[in-house]
C-alpha cells in the first residue's frame, strides 16, 4: 500500500529574457517546490526539474532592443533566475537549459522521429514578413487583437489575456513589433502538427478520464479549446535562433520554441540522469511514473494539448497526471509587467528584505492565486508577517522556548498525566499532519499552509488557556506544567517538520533550536518523539516585525516605475 512512488514533477521553463518576479514564483515554483518538498519528505522517489527558455522571440527581442547578442541575453539571466531560485530554496534537481547541447540534440531527434514517423504534415502558406528586418514575423514579432476574447494586446502565438494559442494570421490589427518594417507576406513552407487528428483521444483523455480531478481552469480552458475544434499548428520557423531542423536542406529554419521548449525537461532529466546514474526513461516512460507540469494559466494549452500530442506522437512516454496550474497574480491591482517594470523582483525584495526569503513564500503561498486572479499588496504582505508569522508562530514558538529555558535550564519536561485539554490538543497534532499532507496531494497549498497555521493557532491557545507561568509558582502544580511544556515542545517539533516544505529556512533554524534530527512528516504526530531531559538550544529570532516605513519605501518605489 504505502510503496513509494516516482514523481517526474516540472515546473515551467521562464524566458531567459528578464529576471524573476513574485508572479512566477507564487504561481509556479513555489507549488511545485511544496510539491517536491513533501513527495520526498514521505519517501518518494521526486525529480524536480527546471531550467531557462532560450529560444523564441522574446529572447532575439530582447536583443535587440539592448543592442546585444542573443547570447548575451541568455547567459546574463540565465543567471540571475538560477541565483533566485537558490536564493528562494527551490529545490529543483537540475536547473538546465534549452541552448546547451544535449538539449539541442534531444530536441532534433525528437523532431526526427515525429518526421520520419509521418506524424507531421508539411504546409506552404504565406506569412508576414518585414522587408526591412528580411525576417519573417513569427509569434511574439508580431501584435494585434485576440480573435477569442479581444485583448488588445496579444501577440502572434498566444494571447496571455485568455490563453488561447494563436497564429499571427488570425490576429486582428497586425502590427510588427520589431520597429518599422512594413507588413507584407511571402510564401515558406512549414511541418504541421495535426491537432485535428488528436482531438479524439485528447477529449476522452482531459474531459472523461480527468475532467473531475483535474482543476476546473484548467479543464474549462482546454474544454474550450477542443470544443471549438483543434487545427493544425507549424512547429518550425523562419528565423536563425533556435534549435536548427535536422534536415539537410532547411538549415534556416528552427523548431518553434513551444516546440522545442518542453522538450527541455526531458533534455534536463536525461542530463540529470547521466550525472547522477540514474535511468531517465524511468521518469517519462515507466507508467508507475507521476508527471505533474507546474505551470501558469498562459501556459495551459501547451501542456495539456499540445505536449501530450507530441508525447503521444513520439510513442512511449507517459501523460501528465496532473497540470495543476494556477491563475495570475496582480500587483497592488495591476498586472505585473515586466517591460513596464511594475513587478517585485527576487533579487531586489533579498537586498531590501535580507534573509526574509520565508516571509514572502509565506505570503505568496497563503494568497495563491490558486483558484482565481489575486492581488499582491505591500499592506497585505505587511499584515500576514506582522499579524501572522510573528504573532502566531513566532510568539509560540518563542514563548515556549523561553518557558523551557526559564524553568528548566532548557531540558525537555517529562509528561505526566493528562487533562481534557491536553487531549484535545493531542489529537490535533496527530490530525494535522495527515490534513497538510492530503492537501498538498490535491494542489490545495493556501490551505494546507492555513492548517499548519492552525496548529499554531491552537498552540497560542493551548498556552493561553493553561497559563503554565502561572502554575510554576504554586508548588503542588510543578507536574502540571511539566506535562504543558512537554506537549508544547512536541507540537512546536511538528511545526518544525510540517513547515518544512513551506518555509524550509525556518524549518532548519527551529530543527536546530529544538536540537533534533528527524524531519520525517510520520514524526510529526509522534507526541512521544522528544525524550524528557532532551537538552535544547537557545532560541533565535524567527520572524521580526515589518514596520510602515518599510513598506512606504517599497510602495514608492513602485510609484516611480
Ligand atoms: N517560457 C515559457 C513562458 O514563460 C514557458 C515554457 S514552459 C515549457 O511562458 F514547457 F515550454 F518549457
Ligand atoms: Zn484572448
Amino acid at each position: 500500500m504505502s510503496d513509494s512512488s516516482k514523481f517526474t514533477v516540472t515546473a515551467a521553463l521562464p524566458y531567459a529574457n528578464g529576471p524573476i518576479h513574485i508572479g512566477h514564483l507564487a504561481g509556479v515554483y513555489i507549488p511545485g517546490d511544496i510539491f517536491a518538498r513533501y513527495k520526498r519528505n514521505i519517501g518518494d522517489d521526486v525529480l524536480y526539474v527546471c531550467g531557462s527558455d532560450e529560444h523564441g522571440v522574446p529572447i532575439t527581442i530582447k536583443a535587440k532592443k539592448n543592442g546585444i547578442e542573443p547570447q548575451d541575453v541568455i547567459d546574463k539571466y540565465h543567471t540571475m533566475i538560477q541565483n533566485s531560485f537558490l536564493e528562494f530554496g527551490i529545490s529543483l534537481d537540475i536547473y538546465s537549459r534549452t541552448s546547451n547541447q544535449e538539449h539541442h540534440e534531444v530536441a532534433k531527434e525528437f523532431f526526427k522521429k515525429l518526421l520520419d514517423d509521418n506524424k507531421f504534415i508539411e504546409k506552404t502558406t504565406e506569412e508576414y514578413y518585414d522587408e526591412k528586418e528580411k525576417t519573417f514575423l513569427a509569434d511574439r514579432y508580431i501584435k494585434g487583437t485576440c480573435p477569442i476574447c479581444g485583448y488588445e494586446d496579444a501577440y502572434g502565438d498566444q494571447c496571455e489575456k485568455c490563453g488561447a494559442s494563436l497564429e499571427p494570421s488570425e490576429l486582428k490589427n497586425p502590427q510588427s513589433a520589431l520597429s518599422g518594417g512594413k507588413l507584407t507576406k511571402k510564401e515558406t513552407s512549414h511541418w504541421y502538427l495535426p491537432l485535428d487528428r488528436h482531438e479524439d483521444w485528447l477529449k476522452d483523455w482531459i474531459i472523461k478520464e480527468n475532467g473531475i480531478r483535474w482543476k476546473s481552469n484548467v479543464v474549462g480552458q482546454c474544454k474550450s479549446w477542443i470544443d471549438s475544434g483543434l487545427k493544425a499548428r507549424a512547429v518550425t520557423r523562419d528565423l536563425d535562433w533556435g534549435v536548427k531542423l535536422p534536415i539537410e536542406d532547411q538549415k534556416g529554419k528552427v523548431l518553434y520554441v513551444w516546440f522545442d521548449a518542453p522538450i527541455g525537461y526531458i533534455s534536463a532529466t536525461k542530463i540529470w540522469a547521466k550525472k547522477n546514474n540514474k535511468n531517465w526513461e524511468s521518469y517519462w516512460k515507466d507508467s508507475n511514473t507521476k508527471l505533474v507540469h507546474f505551470i501558469g494559466k498562459d501556459n495551459i494549452v501547451f501542456h495539456c494539448i499540445i505536449f501530450p500530442a507530441m508525447l503521444k506522437s513520439y510513442g512511449d512516454f507517459i501523460l501528465p497526471d496532473n497540470v495543476p496550474a494556477n491563475e495570475f497574480l496582480n500587483l497592488e491591482g495591476r498586472k505585473i509587467s515586466t517591460s513596464k517594470n511594475w513587478a517585485v523582483w527576487l533579487h531586489k525584495y533579498l537586498k531590501d528584505f535580507p534573509n526574509q526569503q520565508d516571509v514572502l513564500r509565506y505570503v505568496l503561498c497563503i494568497n495563491a492565486p490558486e483558484n482565481k486572479d489575486n492581488d499582491f499588496t505591500w499592506l497585505d504582505f505587511q499584515a500576514r508577517n506582522n499579524n501572522e508569522l510573528v504573532a502566531i508562530l513566532g510568539n509560540f514558538i518563542n514563548r515556549v522556548f523561553v518557558l523551557c529555558h526559564k524553568y528548566w535550564d532548557g531540558k525537555v519536561p517529562g509528561k505526566n498525566n493528562l487533562e481534557q485539554i491536553d487531549e484535545d490538543i493531542i489529537l490535533k497534532i496527530k490530525s494535522t499532519p495527515n490534513v497538510i499532507g492530503d492537501s498538498i496531494d490535491n494542489y490545495k497549498f493556501r490551505f494546507a499552509l492555513q492548517t499548519l497555521m492552525d496548529l499554531a493557532r491552537s498552540g497560542n491557545k493551548y498556552l493561553a488557556d493553561t497559563e503554565p507561568w502561572k502554575l510554576f509558582k504554586q508548588s503542588d502544580k510543578k507536574a502540571r506544567t511539566e506535562t504543558i511544556l512537554n506537549i508544547s515542545i512536541h507540537i512546536t517539533a511538528s511545526l518544525s517538520i510540517l513547515c518544512e516544505p513551506f518555509m524550509p529556512f525556518t524549518a532548519q533554524k527551529l530543527k536546530n533550536m529544538l536540537n533534533i534530527k528527524s524531519s520525517k512528516w510520520s514524526c510529526a504526530s509522534d507526541i512521544n518523539q522528544i525524550p524528557a531531559g532532551h537538552q535544547l538550544n537557545s532560541p533565535k529570532l524567527l520572524f521580526s516585525r515589518i514596520e510602515d516605513e518599510q513598506i512606504e519605501n517599497q510602495i514608492n518605489k513602485l510609484k516611480q516605475s
